[in-house]
């Protein structure tokens, strides 16, 4: 098996809190992040997809086909948005980077047809990374 990856990049803004908590537990479990008006990050995202590249093409999926799906189906829906209003599918969850690359994976895995979408990374800061590997 080959693993090809396509990274690509988005900003937006977000607050971490629980609205079951009160604000005292928000703000110790949650520190800064919980900045009752948010915060922004620079994200990355690396999105990787396996498979057997096959003899006619050599390519286990067009990269730049993957571009256009990662584009239309994540970075158009997130880039420059507040993550806890503006984004339908993260509606209900805390945005933590756990849980946008969950929800990322979810959207990305049954557009992706050639190859098998194997893992997404999202970089929330140069020393903060998630993986979610389905
Ligand atoms: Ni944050």
């Amino acid at each position: 098996m080959v693993l090809v990856t396509r990274k690509a990049s988005f900003s937006a803004s977000h607050r971490l809190y629980n609205p079951a908590w009160p604000d005292a537990r928000n703000a110790e479990v949650f520190g800064k992040c919980n900045n009752p008006n948010g915060h922004g990050h620079n994200y990355d995202i690396e999105v990787t997809v396996g498979g057997d590249p096959p003899e006619d093409t050599g390519m286990v999926i067009d990269l730049k086909k993957l571009a256009d799906i990662i584009e239309a189906e994540i970075i158009e829906r997130v880039d420059h948005k507040n993550l806890n209003v503006d984004v339908d599918f993260l509606l209900g969850t805390i945005p933590t980077a756990e849980n946008m690359a969950i929800a990322f994976w979810n959207i990305l895995a049954p557009k992706i047809t050639e190859g098998t979408l194997r893992s997404i990374k999202l970089y929330e800061s140069a020393n903060n990374v998630v993986e979610y590997r389905g």
